[in-house]
């Protein structure tokens, strides 16, 4: 079980994730709006910053990413993680 904290210019919400998803499926599960394109690590539109927390990649990302960056559609959180839309 861990804490996902969303963050962006519409919303800061918690949300409690207890399923093996992506972020971004997860976030999407509980209607949360979120960017996306490729959802294959490959384009960069689901970049967030990470406020805190960690990720584990599902794929290996193609996506360019800054240190302190994830890409929601291939990662799952391996901690309680707070992470601010880039859009
Ligand atoms: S949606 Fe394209 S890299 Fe995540």
């Amino acid at each position: 079980m861990k804490a996902v904290t969303y963050n962006n210019v519409l919303c800061d919400e918690k949300f409690t994730q207890h399923s093996d998803q992506t972020t971004l499926e997860y976030l999407e599960a509980q209607g949360v709006k979120v960017n996306y394109h490729c959802r294959d690590g490959t384009c960069g539109a689901c970049r967030c910053k990470l406020n805190y927390g960690s990720v584990v990649y599902t794929i290996e990302p193609l996506a360019y990413i800054r240190d302190g960056e994830i890409l929601t559609c291939c990662s799952q959180p391996t901690s309680d993680i707070d992470i601010t839309s880039q859009y």
